[in-house]
């Protein structure tokens, strides 16, 4: 099973420069909690931004370069990258944009943070519809621990 996911900002946006323009540490718990145990597959560039493999999961990057990423399973595309593991299994692509896009239409599950904040980034997510997808799960936060806009933490299943 494919699930994507992600933090948006309520423009869209959800980077800058090779980083994350917030820290919400809900949302952060959130993603650790829902992804431990199971593989994470990212595009490089988002590699590049963890700096490491996430601890307690397999961690399959996306290249179309010959690396070597310790820690790390490395392939040259997204098939690839799940054909590593039985349909069974849960499996979340966490970014960025261009894998976003490419793993949109395949995915079953949709794990989405709104943000209720516009920020400036050069990185956004793509336009997804949501009349293909059932909101299964739906907590809003008025502000977090140390973070000061609302946010809304989503699970969506493909209709
Ligand atoms: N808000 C969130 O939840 C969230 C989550 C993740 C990331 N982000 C942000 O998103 C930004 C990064 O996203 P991005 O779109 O720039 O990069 P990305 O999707 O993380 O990585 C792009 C790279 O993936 C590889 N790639 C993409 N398509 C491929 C294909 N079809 N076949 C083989 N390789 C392919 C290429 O690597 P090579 O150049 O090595 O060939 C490409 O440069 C950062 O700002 C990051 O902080 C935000």
């Amino acid at each position: 099973m494919v699930s994507v996911i992600v933090a948006v900002a309520e423009n869209g946006v959800i980077g800058d420069k090779n980083t994350l323009l917030w820290h919400i540490s809900e949302d952060l718990r959130n993603f650790k909690r829902v992804t431990s145990g199971h593989p994470v597959i990212m595009g490089r560039k988002t590699f590049d931004s963890l700096g490491r493999p996430l601890p307690n999961r397999t961690n399959v990057v996306i290249t179309r370069q010959n690396l070597e990423i310790e820690g790390c399973k490395v392939v040259h595309s997204l098939e690839e990258a799940l054909s590593l593991f039985s349909p069974e299994e849960e499996v979340f692509v966490i970014g960025g944009a261009q894998i976003y896009a490419e793993a949109l239409p395949l995915a079953d599950r949709f794990y989405l943070t709104r943000v209720h904040h516009a920020y400036e980034g050069d990185t956004s997510f793509p336009k997804w519809n949501e009349s293909e997808w059932s909101l299964m799960e739906s907590e809003r936060f008025e502000r977090g621990e140390k973070y000061e806009y609302p946010f809304t933490i989503e699970i969506y299943e493909r209709i």
